[in-house]
């Protein structure tokens, strides 16, 4: 009875011990597009980013921790985050996009926050066409000027590494962050998040 006890109470407390420590428990057991993902490294920081959230950001929610300096500076690399096609109209400035947002690490990641490079955004029109294929830039950042003039009701589907993450919501507006934001509008669930 009592050695008995004792082995079970060992092999408790070296699990325990054993456990929290131990990397190899990370991403095991994973299913198809379920669970952990391996941890993606973005690479150094592009042209106009640095490691720290200028003082105009709403907050340091950061997952890549890289940060867009450069304010309203145009480029294709200007504010992850930000609602491209709404600022755009609003200072009548910069190209007219239909469609246009960022791919982020964190679903919570504040606006100017880089997002991820090489995420293949696809946006697929009510009869199954792709009308829009295109892999986000080194800020986390697609657009596109092609009209959705019938493509819509459209959804999304993003790939990374052979995972697939879906918008399968019709939506019929093509300015992602005016949903997309970091708390989340119209339901969405927070920023547009690498698969
Ligand atoms: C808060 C306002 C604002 C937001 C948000 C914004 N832009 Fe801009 N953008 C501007 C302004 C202003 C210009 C024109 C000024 C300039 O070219 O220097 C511009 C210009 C541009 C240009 C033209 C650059 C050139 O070479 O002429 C591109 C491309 C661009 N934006 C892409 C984007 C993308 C993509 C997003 C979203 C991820 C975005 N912008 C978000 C304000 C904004
Ligand atoms: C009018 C609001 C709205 C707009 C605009 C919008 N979305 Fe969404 N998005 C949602 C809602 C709501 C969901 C959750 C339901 C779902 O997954 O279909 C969602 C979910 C997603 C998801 C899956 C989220 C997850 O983590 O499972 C992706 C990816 C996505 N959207 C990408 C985009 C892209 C890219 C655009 C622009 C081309 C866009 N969305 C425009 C509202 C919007």
């Amino acid at each position: 009875m009592v050695a008995r006890s004792l082995v079970v109470v060992l092999v408790a407390t070296l699990g325990l011990v054993a456990c929290p420590g131990s990397p190899v428990a990370e991403g095991e057991g994973e299913g198809e597009g379920e669970g952990e993902r391996e941890p993606i490294d973005v690479g150094p920081a592009p042209s106009g980013y640095a490691e720290t959230p200028p003082a105009t950001a709403a907050g340091v929610a950061c997952e890549t921790g890289q940060w867009w300096t450069r304010g309203d500076r145009g480029t294709s690399l200007m504010h992850p985050g930000g609602d491209c096609i709404d600022c755009h109209e609003r200072e009548d400035e910069g190209p007219t996009f239909s469609a246009a947002g960022t791919v982020h690490l964190a679903y919570d990641d504040e606006t100017d926050c880089r997002g991820v490079p090489d995420v293949l955004v696809e946006l697929i029109g009510p009869d199954d066409e792709v009308f829009y294929a295109n892999e986000t830039n080194s800020a986390g950042n697609f657009s596109t000027t092609t009209s959705l003039t019938g493509h819509t009701p459209y959804t999304v589907r993003l790939t990374y590494a052979g995972r697939t993450r879906s918008m399968t919501t019709p939506q019929t507006d093509g300015a992602c962050m005016s949903c997309h934001t970091a708390e989340g509008k119209n339901d969405a669930p927070g920023r547009i998040v690498v698969p």
